[in-house]
Formats: C-alpha cells, sequence, structure tokens
C-alpha cells in the first residue's frame, strides 16, 4: 500500500484540478451503514419497496416506520470522520476544488468543505407533499409517523429516492467537473448506481486519472480506475495528506 499512497500523493500534487466522489462507504466510520455488502441496508430491505418513489406515494407511513424515521435518527446523531476532514485538509491544501457526494447524510459540510454536490439531495430538509413548504431536519419531529406540515401535509426528506430525477443543477454540474477535472478521487461507494458511477467514467474519457480508495474493489476497478488503494477510506486519506504535506 506504501507505493500507491506515495503515487496518489504524486498525482494529486501534480494535478490541476483535483475533484472526488464519494459514497457510503467513507460514513460507515461515522455509524451510518452502508447500502449495498455486508451490513448494508439492503439487505434487510429490498430497495424498490423501502426506497422508490412509488412506494412511499402509496404507502408513506410504511416507509417512514421501517426506513426513513431510522435514517433521520443516524444521520442526525453521526459527525465526520477522517474521511471527510481529511478531504476538508485536501481542500486547505489547495488540492479538491469539489465534492460530488451521493451521501444524503451532510457530513463533508459540516467537516467544513465548502463545494459539495449532493447529487442524491439531502435529510438535512424535508419538504411537504402538499404545500412544499421547506423544513429544517430538526424541525421535524418523528414522535408522529408519517411527520406532518402546519397544513397537515406529509413530509418527505430532499433525498431522491428511486425513480426520481437527479436535481438538475448537481447532475449538470458534476458532468461539467468530471468532463473538466484532470483527477478524481473515487471514494467508499460501489459505483453500482446511475448516473452517479457515470462521473468516472466521463472524467477518464476525457483524459483524468481515476484513483479509488476502497477496502473492495468494485465495477470501475481494473477497468475506469487507474489504481485502487485497497483500504478505509479515512485511514488512507490521513497518510495521504501526510505525504501530501511533504511534497507540496
Ligand atoms: P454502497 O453501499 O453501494 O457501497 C459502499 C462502498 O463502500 C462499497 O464498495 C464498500 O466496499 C465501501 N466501503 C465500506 N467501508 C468503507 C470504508 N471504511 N472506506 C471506504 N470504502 C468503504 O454505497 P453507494 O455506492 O454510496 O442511493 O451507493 C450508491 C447509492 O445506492 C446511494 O446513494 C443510495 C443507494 O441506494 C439512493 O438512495 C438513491
Amino acid at each position: 500500500m506504501d507505493t500507491l499512497i506515495k503515487r496518489a500523493a504524486e498525482d494529486i500534487a501534480a494535478a490541476k484540478l483535483v475533484t472526488a466522489l464519494t459514497g457510503a462507504g467513507i460514513s460507515t466510520e461515522s455509524g451510518i451503514p452502508p447500502f449495498r455488502g455486508k451490513g448494508g441496508l439492503w439487505e434487510r430491505f429490498d430497495p424498490m419497496e423501502v426506497a422508490h418513489i412509488d412506494a412511499f406515494m402509496q404507502d408513506p407511513t410504511r416507509v417512514w416506520e421501517i426506513l426513513l424515521k431510522e435514517m433521520k435518527t443516524i444521520v442526525e446523531a453521526a459527525r465526520p470522520n477522517d474521511s471527510h476532514t481529511g478531504l476538508t485538509k485536501l481542500e486547505n491544501l489547495g488540492k479538491l476544488s469539489t465534492i460530488i457526494t451521493q451521501n444524503v447524510d451532510g457530513l463533508h459540510q459540516v467537516a467544513g468543505s465548502t463545494d459539495v454536490i449532493e447529487f442524491h439531495g439531502n435529510f438535512a430538509s424535508h419538504r411537504c407533499l402538499d404545500c412544499q413548504k421547506q423544513y429544517a431536519s430538526h424541525e421535524v419531529q418523528i414522535t408522529q409517523i408519517p411527520p406532518r406540515c402546519d397544513c397537515n401535509g406529509i413530509l418527505r426528506p430532499n433525498a431522491v429516492f428511486f425513480g426520481e430525477l437527479i436535481p438538475p443543477e448537481a447532475l449538470r454540474r458534476s458532468q461539467k467537473i468530471a468532463t473538466d477535472c484532470d483527477l478524481m478521487l473515487v471514494l467508499g461507494t460501489s459505483a453500482e448506481v446511475q448516473p452517479a458511477a457515470m462521473m468516472p467514467v466521463i472524467a477518464k474519457d476525457t483524459g483524468a486519472t481515476i484513483i479509488e480508495i476502497n477496502p473492495q474493489s468494485t465495477a470501475l476497478t481494473g477497468t475506469v480506475s487507474d489504481y485502487l488503494i485497497k483500504g478505509k477510506a479515512g485511514e488512507v486519506m490521513n497518510r495521504i495528506i501526510a505525504e501530501l504535506e511533504q511534497i507540496l
């Protein structure tokens, strides 16, 4: 691993525009379960039954009871870990411009990253299905399920359900950053969900170096990514930053 850490630090130091694509794996060290693999949410639930917009619209009480209540509670209690703070340090070193995240936990922003594209929306705010009034997450009480607006409409998180469009501005900006960057770090994602998984492909096609950080190989490994640093994102980021600080 030492050689790859050194190589990553050198590649980042030489790059002009670095971006990162992050997924659920980087928040596991903050106590948020991933979706796929061991201990993943989709081991316990069928995403089409609990995370598809049609399932939510048909029976919001059930989806709140089974999935959203637990996610809201876990996300609100979570704090950033070394992966999030590592990416913030990279930005402070002038070596990361933008993070494209599939995560809805807002932890990059809590860690101090300033340009975060929330590809799948977020849990930080909720909106009323009837009048569209917006609520900060902490204003939404889950003592009553489903939680309701002042107008009695049902509330939903501003996260993207399966079957919904990616927020257009998030998609547009992500595609542009992927095209413009010359290095993309891909951390903690299985790269199985589209169109997020296309961002490293776009970056690669337009000449960028793709570095994956993940304890497991993914659909991108050996095809789209130039190399995989096998390990937990927090630990790997700490080592890359330490190496970079010696070079810069
Ligand atoms: P997944 O749960 O599919 O993948 C998590 C990845 O993180 C796996 O490749 C793990 O090997 C890796 N991983 C686990 N622990 C790690 C650690 N400590 N450091 C680094 N990597 C680690 O999560 P996503 O790829 O983010 O969408 O899933 C994509 C989308 O699928 C989510 O945004 C969500 C889900 O359904 C929606 O809800 C629309």
